[in-house]
């Protein structure tokens, strides 16, 4: 293997179309391969099937300096081919708190005993710890020549370009020498630009993208349980994890208390990761992310209680707004989302709940086709009786109490995700309620600063 690289991208979901267009963006010649033909042809037509700022530019400049293409065909993956990626998905099994490998392990078996020379197969894909020794034994099995690395994808969604191009660490669990020398040439530039370039085994790669996720979902689970504190003790959890994230050995990031996380990675790595424990024998050592996992989903249930008791303690065939349905704003992506988790169980209570969202409308109904979609956030705020802010989209953000109070029957909101001022809204005459603030020391506290605010 020399001169030029030509790569391969293994399933073209998130991660592998934004890795297609990113790898094309450095210079390299790419085919990307999926099962779907309707997708393929949609990516080489230069459309994004998911909602990603920056991607649709980045494929159409790399479908138009002919860098990059899509294909359904593992023969053609194989021929042309030195490094060939794994992205495929590793959604959580029905059924099981276990990840489904079944694209992964298809990915391998249909790409394998078509591989005739030497070449790289890098695992992207979120696995569960000693997934890629097997993988590797399989591969060369097939080829001697085709040896495995591991290379985990720390990107997030709405940043995915920017995470891919300029990450902070690039992480690679590789058996040889060789393998390092060839995702350095891969990387050349991210590297050049300052990202941390770490050699580890395989299975420590593997771990390093549960781990991360794990800790991420740990942080933002502990201030969700002291937001459940302060609720009962009667403090402010926004005052608390300002005061927690300006201990530099702590920081702000992920100390957003709110309704919590969701999404198609941590939701489900930290439960792949628990099981993944528990098979190999240390259930003990991760039991604690049973607890982060039951946290964040309490919060969804305390949501819909604060919701209930605003609406004087019977939802039944009451007006509710729910604003929010992807899992965080810049997104159009409704896996796991806390949003239509919360407009589901409100619907159970007996309420007549209309959700709007900028961006993942389309998704959303998909996804549950049995609530009710407004195309607008009037169309969804009009004669409603309680308002929830469930994903902290700018649009809602930006909203005033007057602009909504025009619109809604009754001013009842709730602020879940914390993204409001209070002070104006209980000026208005809104009953505001948010996550981690018990409401006696919230409404004392927003008298006292409105009176400080007042003072010369
Ligand atoms: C996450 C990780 O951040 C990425 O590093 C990782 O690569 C990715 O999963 C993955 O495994 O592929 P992502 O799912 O895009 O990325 O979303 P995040 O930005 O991490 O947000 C996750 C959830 O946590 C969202 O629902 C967000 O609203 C919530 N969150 C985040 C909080 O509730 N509080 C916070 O302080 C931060």
């Amino acid at each position: 293997m020399s001169g030029e690289l030509r790569l391969t991208v293994l399933g073209a979901g998130y991660l592998g179309i934004t890795h297609a267009a990113s790898m094309a963006s450095l210079g390299f010649d790419v085919l990307g391969v999926d099962t779907d033909a309707a997708r393929v042809d949609q990516l080489n037509a230069g459309h994004l099937p998911i909602y990603e700022p920056g991607l649709e530019e980045l494929l159409g400049a790399g479908l138009e300096a002919g860098r990059v293409k899509f294909t359904t065909s593992y023969p053609e993956a194989a021929a042309f081919g030195d490094v060939h990626f794994i992205c495929t998905g590793t959604p959580q099994q029905l059924g099981s708190n276990r990840a489904d490998l079944s694209q992964v392990h298809a990915c391998v078996a249909a790409l394998a005993p078509l591989l005739d020379r030497p070449c790289l197969v890098v695992g992207k894909s979120t696995v569960p710890v000693g997934t890629a020794r097997r993988l590797a034994a399989e591969l060369s099995q097939a080829c001697p020549g085709a040896e495995l690395a591991w290379n985990p994808e720390f990107l997030r969604e709405g940043n995915a370009v920017a995470d891919t191009l300029a990450p902070d660490r690039i992480v690679v669990g590789v058996t040889s020498g060789r393998a390092e020398q060839i995702l350095r040439q891969l990387y050349a530039r991210p590297l050049a630009g300052g990202a941390a370039f770490i050699v580890t085994s395989l299975e420590t790669a593997e771990l390093a993208k549960a781990a991360a996720n794990a800790f991420l979902a740990t942080k933002i689970s502990f201030i969700n349980a002291m937001a459940e504190i302060c609720e009962t003790a009667g403090g402010d959890v926004r005052d608390l994890a300002q005061i927690l994230g300006a201990d530099p050995r702590i920081g702000p990031a992920f100390l957003r208390a709110g309704l919590g996380y969701g999404g198609g990675c941590l939701p489900k790595d930290i439960r792949a990761f628990v099981a993944r424990a528990e098979d190999l024998g240390a259930g003990a050592s991760l039991a604690f992310l049973r607890e982060v996992d039951a946290i964040n989903l309490r919060r969804r249930a305390r949501t819909a209680d604060l919701a209930h008791e605003l609406a004087g303690g019977n939802l039944t065939g009451v007006p509710v707004c729910v604003l929010g349905a992807a899992f965080k704003p810049g997104s159009d992506d409704v896996r796991d989302s806390p949003a239509l988790d919360v407009a589901q169980i409100l619907t159970g209570m007996g309420a007549r709940v209309t959700v709007y969202d900028p961006a993942a409308l389309d998704n959303a109904r998909r996804a549950r086709p049995e609530l009710s979609y407004a195309p607008t956030l009037a169309g969804a705020a009009r004669g409603a009786h309680v308002v929830l802010l469930l994903t902290e989209w700018p649009e809602f953000t930006a909203l005033t109490p007057d602009r909504l109070g025009g619109i809604v029957a009754r001013r009842n909101i709730i602020d879940a995700r914390n993204a409001l001022d209070p002070v104006p809204w209980r000026e208005a005459g809104w009953e505001y309620r948010a996550l981690g603030v018990a409401e006696d020391t919230a409404a004392e506290d927003t008298a006292a600063r409105a009176r400080l605010d007042a003072s010369p």
